[in-house]
């Protein structure tokens, strides 16, 4: 077990060309999307959305709004099987929270007369708030924990991936008004198979030593 975990860690990588002409199964990418579902967070507030764009009509409309420096990233939206958009809500609200509380209940986790009990742990997000009401920070942070879990569940099915930092927030953000009814997205995630021709497949891993980066008290 401990080997497969390794394994997968090392074996996964980012991918930087995509064969068009494979595509991940619908089975797999229902386990990925379950594994973001999943994901834990802070006082469980979830402050996320992913926005699967599988369709042509939505992979043109994201590749469009590519701009410079980050066009080098832009083919990979049309190659690969589906791009995810990770979205995170920038002003979590108590209304928000409360959502969260009553599926706890729905869900058996939750004795109902514990509701307003449950309610308080919002003075955690609360922390996080500025006088605006933004906390985007916190709940962005949540939202890299979904990403950190779909690496490692990608890995695990042997699929490829593409974290992309690399886009034109603005525009992406005014393309999907919409569709993100007013949250944030800043990193998106591409998930396909490799082109034979991935030069980034054959690379070695590359981290910092153990020693550089841990202190063992
Ligand atoms: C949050 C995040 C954003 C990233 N953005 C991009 C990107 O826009 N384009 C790209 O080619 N790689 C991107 N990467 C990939 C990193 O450069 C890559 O993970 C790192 O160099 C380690 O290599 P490995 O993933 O192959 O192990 C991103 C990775 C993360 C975690």
């Amino acid at each position: 077990m401990n080997d497969l975990i390794l394994h997968d860690l090392q074996t996964r990588y980012t991918c930087k060309r995509y064969d068009p002409n494979r595509k991940v199964p619908e089975e797999k990418l229902q386990i990925l999307y379950e594994a973001l579902r999943l994901t834990p967070s802070s006082i469980n507030s979830q402050p996320w959305k992913f926005i699967v764009i599988a369709s042509d009509n939505a992979k043109h409309r994201l590749y469009n709004t590519f701009t410079e420096p980050y066009h080098f990233n832009r083919q990979h939206v049309l190659d690969s099987t589906v791009t995810i958009l990770f979205a995170h809500n920038p002003k979590y609200t108590l209304e928000d929270y409360a959502k969260v509380v009553e599926k706890m209940i729905q869900d058996g986790r939750l004795a109902p007369e514990k509701r307003d009990r449950a309610l308080q742990s919002f003075r955690f997000a609360r922390m996080h708030t500025d006088e605006n009401g933004f906390n985007g920070h916190w709940t962005k942070a949540q939202l890299y924990l979904a990403l950190g879990n779909a690496y490692h569940t990608l890995a695990r099915l042997k699929v490829d991936s593409t974290a992309l930092e690399g886009i034109d927030v603005k525009r992406v953000e005014e393309e999907f008004k919409g569709e993100l009814n007013g949250f944030a997205c800043h990193v998106a995630l591409c998930v396909g198979y490799h082109h034979e021709t991935d030069y980034n497949a054959k690379l070695p891993k590359s981290r910092l030593a153990h020693g550089s980066i841990f202190l063992h008290l």
